[in-house]
């Protein structure tokens, strides 16, 4: 069945990003390092057209390295699009951005001239995590239940640097099948609009056929006879 979650608190994030973006010099879009396809979002690409764009491939320490590498470079190939990858509670991570930011509007700068940015993401893609290293103290909310932000709030990064941060958003209508379900394993839908133990066995054909050592590792699984497992042998096991 596929995954679809866009409850109304999300259309209001639209309409405020919508509203917001005819007066930005740039958006920021955070997409999960584990999966920047099935978190980048149509809807924002549609929002934003015409405007540069610096996306942050965020939880970069849970993903391949080798993948990350890739998307980056797919990234920066674009033209007004600039890429970079992302433990968001890292230290220095404040200035990593700042500075891409900067470096991609160099004319917008002094008290006169700040430079506005919007940043977007799909909720539990880290967004609150950054911005509470950003500015030092525990605003922005974190959590484990996506959708947890709900207003827009400026931010004063420094004089010159306005960052509006915005609320997780979907789109209304995920086409691709497997994208939902990346989406649901990286816990960016409700529950209520899901099916765990689906989910689980989407994300486990996926870990087997890719990342099998690894998982073989994580849940002490015998090599040999695991090998052979079946999606659900797989999951009986972990749960045991
Ligand atoms: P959101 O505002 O975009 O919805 O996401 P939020 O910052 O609340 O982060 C969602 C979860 O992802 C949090 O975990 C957070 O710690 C974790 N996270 C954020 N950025 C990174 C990252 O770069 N790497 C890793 N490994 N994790 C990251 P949680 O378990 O829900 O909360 P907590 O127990 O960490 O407080």
């Amino acid at each position: 069945m596929a995954i679809q979650w866009f409850p109304g608190h999300m259309n209001k994030a639209k309409k405020a990003i919508a509203e917001r973006i005819k007066n930005v010099d740039m958006v920021i879009e955070m997409l999960d390092a584990r999966m920047p396809a099935s978190s980048e979002n149509p809807l924002l690409a549609q929002l934003s057209k015409g405007k540069p764009k610096l996306k942050i491939l965020n939880k970069q320490d849970l993903a391949d390295p080798e993948r990350t590498k890739v998307w980056l470079e797919h990234y920066n190939s674009r033209q007004d699009t600039r890429a970079i990858a992302l433990d968001s509670s890292e230290t220095g991570a404040h200035g990593k951005i700042t500075q891409a930011c900067r470096a991609m509007i160099p004319h917008r700068q002094g008290i006169e001239k700040p430079l506005r940015v919007l940043i977007c993401g799909i909720p539990n893609v880290g967004k609150s995590t950054l911005i509470n290293g950003m500015i030092g103290k525990k605003s922005a909310k974190t959590g484990n239940e996506p959708g947890i932000t709900k207003a827009e709030q400026r931010l004063f990064l420094a004089d010159d640097f306005w960052l509006y941060d915005t609320p997780g958003m979907l789109w209304p209508k995920i086409i691709v099948e497997e994208g939902g379900y990346n989406l649901a394993a990286g816990g960016a839908v409700g529950r209520n609009a899901l099916d765990e133990e689906e989910v689980a066995l989407e994300l486990l054909d996926y870990l087997r056929r890719h990342y099998l050592a690894l998982l073989q590792e994580r849940y002490q699984a015998d090599k040999d006879p695991s090998s052979h497992w079946d999606d659900t042998s797989w999951l009986e096991w972990i749960a045991k």
